[in-house]
C-alpha cells in the first residue's frame, strides 16, 4: 500500500477502546455470576479472538457494534472446548488463558498464528507449575490438562502484566494464598477490575496477595480508549508542523501513561483535559501540538509504562535534536516481531542514523529522513508507527501489509486520512 501523506495533522477524534481493558472484560466476565455489558470494546482481531476462545468454553456472548454482554458462567462453569482454542496474533489471550485453563476439570489445547507459535510460553507455563500446573510445551500450541493449584510466592523475573494475570488468575482457583512481588510496576487492570468484582485480592506496592475466591460479581464496565493507539497521533502531531490534535477519552491509568511523561520530556506540548474515573481506571481528553522534539534517555522503571508504544517513540527520536537512548526494552524482542530488530532494519533504510543495542536502540535524530518501502514483520504496532514516520520523510513510502493495524486499530488508517483533511 502505498503511504498517504499529511502536510498537517487536525482535528478532534477518539481511538478504539484499550485492548487491555477489553480482553479482561471478556475473560473476567465469563467468569462472574450474572450479566456483564462492556462499552467501547475493542472490536479489533485479538479481542475478537478472546470472544471466540470463551465461546468454545460454553459462554454466551452477543456482539452488538462496540458493546459486548457476557452472560457469564461463574469460576466453575466453563465447558471444555470441543476444539482447540484459536487466540489468533493475540499473546494476551494465549498467555491469560493459560491462567485459566490450568485451574479446569478438562483438558484444553491453546494455539495460534505464525507470531504466537515463535513467542515464548514458558515465562507463564513455568510459575503456572510451581502451582501445580500440568501443560506440556513452552511454546504453543500448549496442551493443558486441568489440576488443582495452590498458591506460591513468586518474584516476576521480568515486568509483564501477561504473566503477572495469568498467575493471579491461577490463583483465584489455587488452594491457600498466592503472593506475586513485581520488580517494576506493570499495568493494573487486572488487580482493578478484579477487586471491583470481589475478589480476594489485595496490593501493596509492588505486592499483590490472592486468595481462593468461588464467586465474582459481573460488572459493567466502560472501556476507555486506548492509549496504545492514541500514541501514533500523539506523535504525529507533535512532529508536523501546524498541527493539533485532540484525542476524546483516553485510558491514563498511571500504568500506561510513560509516553506522556516522555513526550512531555522530549519537548512536546501536551495538555489533559476533563480527567474522570471509572472503576479505578481513569480517562482524559487529551490534545497535542506542533512542538520542536529533542532527544532524551529512556530506561528503568517507565519501560513498562510505555512498552507498546516504544516503536512510535523512536519516530519521535528520529524527528527530534540530539540523541535519544532507549534502554532496558529486551522485552521488545519477544513483542509480535522483534520490535528493535524491526525498527533498526527499516529506520536504516529511511537514512536514519539508529543503532541497534542489546536492550534497546540509539537514534541520532533530526537528519533527513527519505521515504522507504517498508516491511511490518506482521506487527501492528509497525505498520501504524511506519505510517507515522512517513509523513517525516520526502518521497514515497510504501507498507507490504497495512492489513495487520486490524489487531488493535481497524480503522487507523481512516481516522489518519481524517485528521490530514
Ligand atoms: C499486555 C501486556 C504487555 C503488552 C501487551 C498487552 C496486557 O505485554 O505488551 O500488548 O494486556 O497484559 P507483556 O505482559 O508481555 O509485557
Amino acid at each position: 500500500m502505498l503511504i498517504d501523506k499529511i502536510s498537517s495533522a487536525n482535528g478532534v477524534l477518539r481511538v478504539p477502546g484499550d485492548k487491555s481493558v477489553s480482553h479482561r472484560a471478556v475473560m473476567l466476565g465469563s467468569l462472574a455470576d450474572g450479566v456483564t455489558e462492556i462499552k467501547g470494546f475493542l472490536m479489533g482481531a485479538d479481542c475478537l479472538s478472546t470472544i471466540e476462545c470463551f465461546r468454545k468454553m460454553g459462554v454466551g456472548i452477543d456482539v452488538a457494534s462496540e458493546k459486548v454482554t457476557v452472560r457469564g458462567n461463574g469460576m466453575r462453569g466453563l465447558k471444555k472446548p470441543l476444539e482447540t482454542l484459536y487466540t489468533g496474533n493475540s499473546g494476551t489471550t494465549t498467555r491469560l488463558l493459560c491462567g485459566i485453563l490450568s485451574a479446569q476439570n478438562f483438558d484444553s489445547v491453546i494455539t495460534g498464528d505464525a507470531s504466537i507459535l515463535k513467542r515464548p510460553m514458558g515465562r507463564v507455563t513455568k510459575p503456572l507449575s510451581l502451582m501445580g500446573a500440568n501443560i506440556e510445551n513452552e511454546y504453543c500450541p500448549l496442551i493443558i490438562h486441568g489440576a488443582r493449584l495452590h498458591g506460591i510466592e513468586y518474584d516476576m523475573p521480568v515486568a509483564s502484566a501477561q504473566v503477572k494475570t495469568a498467575i493471579i488468575l491461577a490463583g483465584l482457583y489455587a488452594d491457600g494464598v498466592t503472593l506475586i512481588r513485581e520488580k517494576e510496576k506493570s499495568r493494573d487492570h487486572t488487580e482493578l477490575m478484579l477487586g471491583a468484582m470481589g475478589a480476594d485480592i489485595k496490593i501493596d506496592g509492588l505486592d499483590i496477595t490472592v486468595g481462593k475466591t468461588n464467586k465474582l460479581e459481573a460488572v459493567n464496565t466502560v472501556v476507555p480508549g486506548d492509549i496504545s493507539s492514541a500514541a501514533f497521533f500523539m506523535v504525529l502531531a507533535s512532529i508536523m508542523p501546524n498541527s493539533c490534535v485532540t484525542i476524546e477519552n483516553v485510558g491514563v491509568n498511571p500504568t500506561r501513561t510513560g509516553i506522556i511523561d516522555v513526550l512531555r520530556d522530549m519537548g512536546a506540548d501536551i495538555k489533559l483535559e476533563n480527567i474522570r474515573e471509572s472503576a479505578g481506571e481513569k480517562a482524559a481528553d487529551i490534545t497535542v501540538r506542533s512542538s520542536t522534539l529533542k532527544g532524551v534517555v529512556i530506561g528503568g522503571e517507565i519501560i513498562p509504562r510505555l512498552i507498546d508504544e516504544l516503536p512510535v517513540i523512536a519516530v519521535a527520536a528520529a524527528c527530534a535534536e540530539g540523541t535519544t537512548v532507549i534502554k532496558d526494552a529486551r522485552e521488545l524482542k519477544v513483542k509480535e516481531t522483534n520490535r528493535i530488530r524491526a525498527v533498526v532494519d527499516e529506520f536504516t533504510k529511511c537514512g536514519i542514523d539508529i543503532t541497534e543495542t542489546d536492550d534497546g536502540m540509539i537514534i541520532n535524530g533530526g537528519a533527513d529522513i527519505r521515504g522507504a518501502d517498508f516491511r511490518t514483520y506482521g506487527d501492528h504496532r509497525m505498520a501504524m508507527s511506519l505510517t507515522v514516520l512517513a509523513q517525516a520523510a520526502y518521497g514515497e513510502s510504501t507498507l507490504d501489509d497495512a492489513d495487520c493495524a486490524r489487531v488493535s486499530y481497524p480503522n487507523f488508517f481512516d481516522d489518519f486520512r481524517t485528521l490530514g483533511k
